[in-house]
C-alpha cells in the first residue's frame, strides 16, 4: 500500500485511526510489510503490500482458490481481439451507469469497491482515471495486489465489507458486483458501503437476480455434489467439471440448439448439466466453477435490492440495464429516495432488462438462500 491511503484507513472494530509501525518500503515508495496500529493498541500487519483485517477467508475460501487460480482472465488486456473483448468494461459500465474515458465522476475521484477480487472493476476505475481501492474477504488480495504491482494509486485491503476499515464519508464513489449475495446479509454490506461515501458520492449494486442461472436447479445439484465431495477431493470434483462443461458440454449444447433443439437444451441447462455457453472458453470455466462452489449463494429481486438502497441511505436513480438486480443511487444527506431518472433504451449482450420503471420492478419475495 501507499502511505497516502493511510488517511482513510481505520480501525474496523473502533474507528480510530492507524498509525503505521516498523514500515519496509519498495522503490516505488509502497509500503510491503509493517503494521498498522490504533492508539488503543490494536495491531494489524501488513503482509505483501496488503493490509490484513482479517485473520482468515471464512467462507469465503472458494473465491481465494478461484482468484488464485485465474487472477486476469477478465481483465480487458487478457481479451484483446477475443470473443470477450470489452465484455468487462461494458459490464461495469452498464451497472454503474457511468461511461467514458475519464468521466466526472471517476477522473481524479477516489472509488471503492466492495468484494473486488482481483480487481477486474478496479482496472477499469484506474482506465477511466480514477484512484481505486478494493476490500475483499479472501486470499484474492494477493491476486489483486499482484496485478497492481507498483500502482500506488491503487490500495487493496483483505477485511470484511460489513466491517470495512475506511473510515465513514471518503469515497467519491462505491460499487459492489456479484458479491453482497455471497454474505451472510447483503443489506448490511451494502448500508456498510454507504457509510463510507461522501454526500452525494454514486453508488451502485449487483446482485444475482431470482430465476436466473444461479437459480437453476442444476447448479443446486453441483453445488451440493461438490460440497459432499470437498472433504475428499477439494476441488478436484468442480475443477473437472468446469473443464468439462466448458470445452465438451458447452459447444454440444451449442450445436444441438443451432440444429433446432432449444427446449431439450433449456431442460439439460435448467435442470441436469451446469454448463455456461460464454463465447471463450476461459471465462466458461471460471464461471461454472464460480457458481458451484461457493459457501454461501442467495438470489435476490429488484424490489429487495430497492428497499437496501433505500435504509442505506442511498437515493436510486434507476435499475440500469445489466439486470433486474442492478441498481444505480446516490448518497443522500440522510435516508430516502431521490426522484427515479428512468429512461434510455435496453442494451443487447448478457443478462440485460433494459432499464425499466420502478412501477414495473416485481414485487418483494422472501431472500432465498442456496447455501450449500
Ligand atoms: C464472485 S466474486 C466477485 C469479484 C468481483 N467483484 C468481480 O466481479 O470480478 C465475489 C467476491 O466477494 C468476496 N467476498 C465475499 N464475502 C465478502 C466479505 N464479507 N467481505 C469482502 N469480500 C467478500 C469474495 O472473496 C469474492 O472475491
Amino acid at each position: 500500500m501507499h502511505p497516502k491511503f493511510l488517511d482513510i484507513l481505520c480501525c474496523p472494530e473502533t474507528g480510530e485511526s492507524l498509525v503505521l509501525r516498523e514500515a519496509r518500503y519498495d522503490r516505488h515508495g509502497m509500503v510491503r510489510a509493517g503494521m498498522l496500529a490504533s492508539a488503543s493498541g490494536r495491531c494489524y500487519p501488513i503482509v505483501r503490500g496488503v493490509p490484513r483485517f482479517v485473520s482468515a477467508e471464512h467462507y469465503a475460501g472458494s473465491f481465494g482458490f478461484e482468484w488464485t487460480r485465474w487472477p486476469r482472465v477478465q481483465f480487458e488486456d487478457q481479451n484483446t481481439g477475443r470473443p470477450m473483448a470489452g465484455h468487462t468494461t461494458r459490464m461495469w459500465e452498464r451497472i454503474t451507469g457511468i461511461a467514458g474515458d475519464q468521466p466526472a465522476e471517476i477522473a481524479g475521484k477516489t472509488v471503492v469497491d466492495f468484494g473486488c477480487g482481483p480487481g477486474r472493476f478496479l482496472d477499469v476505475v484506474r482506465r477511466k482515471g480514477g484512484v481505486a481501492v478494493g476490500i475483499d474477504l479472501s486470499v484474492a488480495v494477493d491476486a489483486a495486489r499482484r496485478n497492481f504491482r507498483d500502482d500506488t494509486d491503487v490500495l487493496i485491503v483483505q477485511g470484511d465489507l460489513a466491517k470495512p476499515p475506511f473510515k465513514p464519508g471518503v469515497f467519491d464513489g462505491g460499487f459492489t458486483i456479484g458479491v453482497l449475495h455471497h454474505t451472510p446479509s447483503p443489506q448490511a454490506g451494502l448500508a456498510a458501503m454507504a457509510r463510507t461515501l461522501k454526500p452525494k458520492a454514486w453508488a451502485a449494486c449487483c446482485v444475482y437476480p431470482r430465476g436466473d442461472f444461479y437459480d437453476f436447479p442444476s447448479v443446486a445439484r453441483f453445488r451440493r455434489l461438490h460440497h459432499l465431495l470437498k472433504p475428499l477431493v477439494g476441488y478436484r470434483f468442480a475443477m473437472g467439471w468446469s473443464y468439462v462443461a466448458a470445452h465438451v458440454i458447452a459447444p454440444m449444447l451449442t450445436a444441438a440448439r443451432r440444429a433446432g433443439w432449444r427446449k431439450t437444451t433449456d431442460y439439460i441447462e435448467q435442470h441436469i448439466l451446469v454448463a455456461l455457453r460464454l463465447k471463450d472458453v476461459r471465462w466458461r470455466i471460471l464461471d461454472v466453477f464460480d457458481a458451484i462452489t461457493p459457501d454461501m449463494a442467495s438470489t435476490h429481486t429488484s424490489q429487495e435490492v430497492l428497499q437496501w438502497m433505500k435504509a442505506a441511505g442511498l437515493g436510486v436513480a434507476a435499475v440500469t440495464p445489466w439486470c433486474p438486480t442492478s441498481v444505480a443511487g446516490v448518497r443522500t444527506a440522510s435516508s430516502g429516495f431521490l426522484s427515479p431518472v428512468l429512461g434510455g433504451e435496453g442494451c443487447g449482450e448478457g443478462p440485460n432488462v433494459g432499464r425499466r420503471p420502478l412501477s414495473q420492478i416485481e414485487q418483494a419475495k422472501s431472500t432465498k438462500t442456496v447455501a450449500a
